[in-house]
């Protein structure tokens, strides 16, 4: 756990610099606006520790997979979120030295990303080996009013020197992706142009054939007083830049504003791209960086305007979650229904912009409740538009008649990752996919995406499961083989209750959408039936059959359902047991040790219970929380959230506390030791969904949108807000009292702490806290 970044509301603080940890401040200062996204990597050059990082959402490339013995079913490869061009470098040279604070004296620092406006700033002075001290101060912002534009400001005053100065803004599309598996190169240039002030390359992505447009424009500032300047230029090979010769004074400061493009041929047409990324470009320049800005900072405002949480009393915890919101909104914007949300989002290489199920299963929930209800749709219309090649994937696993297993891992809807037991044995995966259609209707009431998206993949995944199962003469039961459950610290075993469980659920729930659509949209109903060849009477007589017949794993003496068949007969030791130097397992352990150990990476037969909570009484989750979490180590980041939301609503308040702390501020104090690859975005939804619906109560129920909040010991007051059905709540607790205001123009009627209460228009209801805790 590193703890030197700066607690504050509202900002990132990195204060002196911290060069063993620069790869983890460019995770958690990076910039997103949805379409492209950076690590926070230094303008000037830097040879220390670093990992430039600059990417394009929805360009990829399918390296191939580094599997040792492939066999038929693996996918032909690995999918990579392309690193780009890196377009925010500025070559300092002072006289002969060049700007590096790898080898300059920093006398003072300061890196700070606002999360309130979006920006990332830094201010140091340095003394370069010659002695001579500048002071630089930059400014950058990636826009979410304008998503394919970028700026800098970046303003060096001589401090103890005047002498020749050398500044050289440069676009570097030589860039190749860290993660490559055989080291190669993935970019091909296709065109180029450069004069003084603005330049633009276009590079190709090898086998997938993207284009990406990446470019530059120039503005320059003596004290102030724009400067015109002509610049030699640079252009070799996937490179070019500006070179503009300039003097400066003791006392004199420099200004460079550098407006950044990147577009690609997802979203613009390839035979125009340069022409397009410079009508883009000069639009922005003819605006000025602080028009852009304010722009791009109104845009935030109005984003924290809907969905910011205030805590009072802790500062860690109330940076800590608006980190997550902030990285949330940085990553996904739901304009666009191709996008996704990957696991490390703009941040870094690993994971990569593909799609998990962390999107259903983790972040759905914070955009149904903070966004438009068109950003949560989108997300769904994106599995439906993979359905076909879910279909496609099922049949290379030999399933046939429009059974669809949707991959762990996409990035165009084929499955592109390389470990088979670990990975593509996930099928619950499929589950959290139909889930996310339930929790979307419940959620917005919109029953009708049923017809016929929703039942579309639904009936597909339906399919799919009544295939999977195999019947069990010894068992007389039907039966899932073969499987890893969410905890992929156990491989390939029989009968996962979690995966079961979500095939069993699914299964009805597809019965109830049919019912629906029978009644309410009879002629599509019929039309899907033929599009899909669905023999009705056959195909849900036997789904009838699995629903009442599948094995669920249950242990009579203990009361609880198991993980899996025969994991009482593992040594069950509780983690506790484990001595803290052989934690994370999975830097410490061999593979074989971990299979073999009872130890849970992340909630597993807890993720069904926190998904079907509605079919359990409160002494089952107890019993079951008491009986697993004792034997998880919480190893993957998507865990902590689940087990905090269980924790709450069985009254472990402290308990639910301890975990939360562990998914809010994740990646701040690096408690994984893995931030410096990238933040863990899609946990940041299991975040919010961890304070929500642990701390606030919040579910949703027969229409209803329910609370029943309790305040961690520590803190003073808190405060969040959800969308529901067209009503604005903000719902505020302190040690006190909860009061509720609706801030929409609609009455809406709610349940408190399990009382019905109508609240109208503008006005607010307050009770008393209720004391929830259960613990000793
Ligand atoms: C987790 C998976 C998750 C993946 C991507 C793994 O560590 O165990 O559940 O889908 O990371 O976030």
């Amino acid at each position: 756990m590193k703890e030197y970044i700066k607690h504050n509301g509202w900002k990132i603080i990195e204060e002196d610099f911290h060069p063993e940890y620069n790869k983890i401040t460019e995770s958690l200062m990076s910039l997103g606006n949805g379409r492209i996204g950076h690590r926070a990597n230094f303008e000037e050059r830097f040879t220390g520790q670093t990992l430039p990082g600059n990417y394009v959402a929805g360009v990829y490339y399918p390296d191939k997979t580094r599997v040792g013995w492939w066999k038929n079913g693996y996918p032909q490869y690995f999918a990579k979120v392309l690193n780009a061009a890196n377009w925010i470098g500025i070559d300092v040279r002072i006289g002969t030295e060049t700007l590096d604070l790898n080898t300059a004296k920093i006398i003072s620092f300061k890196r700070e990303l606002d999360m309130q406006e979006g920006h990332l700033t830094r201010d140091f002075v340095a003394e370069l080996p010659s002695g001579k001290q500048i002071k630089v101060s930059t400014r950058r912002f990636l826009s979410i009013a304008n998503s394919e534009i970028g700026a800098i400001r970046y303003t060096l005053t001589a401090l103890n020197f005047s002498d020749k100065l050398t500044l050289s803004p440069y676009i570097d599309f030589d860039i190749s992706n860290e993660d490559a598996n055989y080291d190669e190169k993935f970019w091909d240039e296709v065109d180029a142009e450069i004069k003084s002030g603005e330049g633009y390359i276009v590079a190709e992505v090898r086998k997938t054939l993207f284009h990406v447009c990446s470019g530059m424009k120039i503005n320059l500032f003596k004290n102030g007083q724009p400067v015109p300047f002509t610049a030699d230029i640079e252009n070799r090979p996937k490179f070019i830049a500006n070179i503009i010769p300039l003097t400066i004074e003791s006392g004199e400061s420099i200004t460079i504003e550098k407006f950044g493009v990147s577009i690609s041929s997802e979203n613009f047409a390839k035979d125009k791209l340069l022409k397009t990324a410079k009508k883009h470009l000069a639009a922005a320049f003819h605006k000025g960086f602080d028009q852009l800005e304010l722009e791009h900072s109104q845009a935030w405002l109005a984003k924290w305007k809907t969905s910011d949480i205030v805590i009072e009393g802790d500062l860690a915890a109330q940076q800590g979650i608006r980190f997550n919101i902030f990285q949330l909104h940085q990553t996904y914007t739901g304009e666009d229904e191709r996008l996704n949300i990957g696991p490390k989002g703009f941040t870094g290489e690993k994971y990569g912009g593909s799609t998990y199920w962390d999107t259903e299963a983790f972040c759905l929930p914070f955009f149904l409740a903070t966004a438009p209800v068109e950003v949560s749709r989108n997300l769904l219309k994106y599995r439906h538009k993979h359905l076909e090649k879910a279909i496609e994937n099922g049949a290379l696993l030999g399933f046939g008649e429009g059974a669809a297993l949707y991959p762990m891992v996409t990035m165009n809807g084929e499955e592109c990752h390389n470990e088979w037991e670990i990975t593509f044995e996930e099928i619950h995966r499929n589950g959290a996919i139909a889930y996310a259609i339930f929790d979307y209707i419940r959620y917005t009431g919109d029953w009708d995406y049923l017809a016929p998206k929703g039942f579309e993949v639904l009936l597909a995944i339906s399919r799919f499961w009544a295939q999977r199962v195999n019947w069990s003469e010894q068992k007389q039961q039907y039966v899932l083989l073969g499987v890893t459950g969410p905890n992929e610290y156990e491989n390939n075993v029989n009968n996962n209750f979690h995966t079961n469980r979500i095939a069993q659920w699914t299964l009805a729930y597809t019965l109830e959408a049919i019912s629906y659509l029978k009644k309410n949209h009879a002629g599509i109903m019929a039309d899907l039936t033929k599009k899909w060849h669905f023999n009705e009477q056959k195909e849900t007589t036997e789904w009838k059959k699995i629903i009442e017949h599948i094995h669920l794993p249950y242990d009579e003496k203990l009361n609880i359902y198991l993980q899996q068949d025969g994991f009482l007969d593992k040594a069950l030791k509780p983690t506790s047991e484990i001595p803290p130097k052989e934690r994370p397992l999975n830097q410490n352990w061999s593979w074989d040790r971990i299979l073999r150990s009872p130890y849970i990476k992340q909630a597993d037969t807890l993720q069904s219970l926190f998904l079907f909570e509605d079919h359990y009484d409160k002494k089952t989750i107890q019993r079951h929380f008491d009986f697993y979490e004792p034997y998880t180590v919480h190893e993957s980041s998507l865990s902590p959230c689940i087990h905090t939301i269980l924790a709450s609503a069985i009254g472990y308040e402290q308990k639910a506390y301890e975990l939360y702390l562990r998914t809010a501020r994740l990646d701040l104090d690096d408690y994984n030791n893995d931030t410096a690859d990238g933040c863990h975005i899609t946990s940041m939804g299991g975040t919010w969904m961890a304070f929500v619906k642990g701390f606030g109560g919040m579910r949703v129920q027969s229409d209803k949108v329910s609370f029943a909040p309790f305040i961690p010991a520590k803190w003073e007051s808190y405060a969040f807000r959800v969308n529901f059905r067209g009503a604005t709540l903000k719902i505020n607790v302190n040690k006190r009292e909860v009061c509720i205001e609706n801030l929409s123009d609609q009455e809406i009627l709610i349940t408190l702490y399990d009382q019905e209460a109508r609240i109208g228009a503008s006005k607010e209801i307050k009770v008393p806290l209720k004391h929830l805790s259960n613990e000793n």
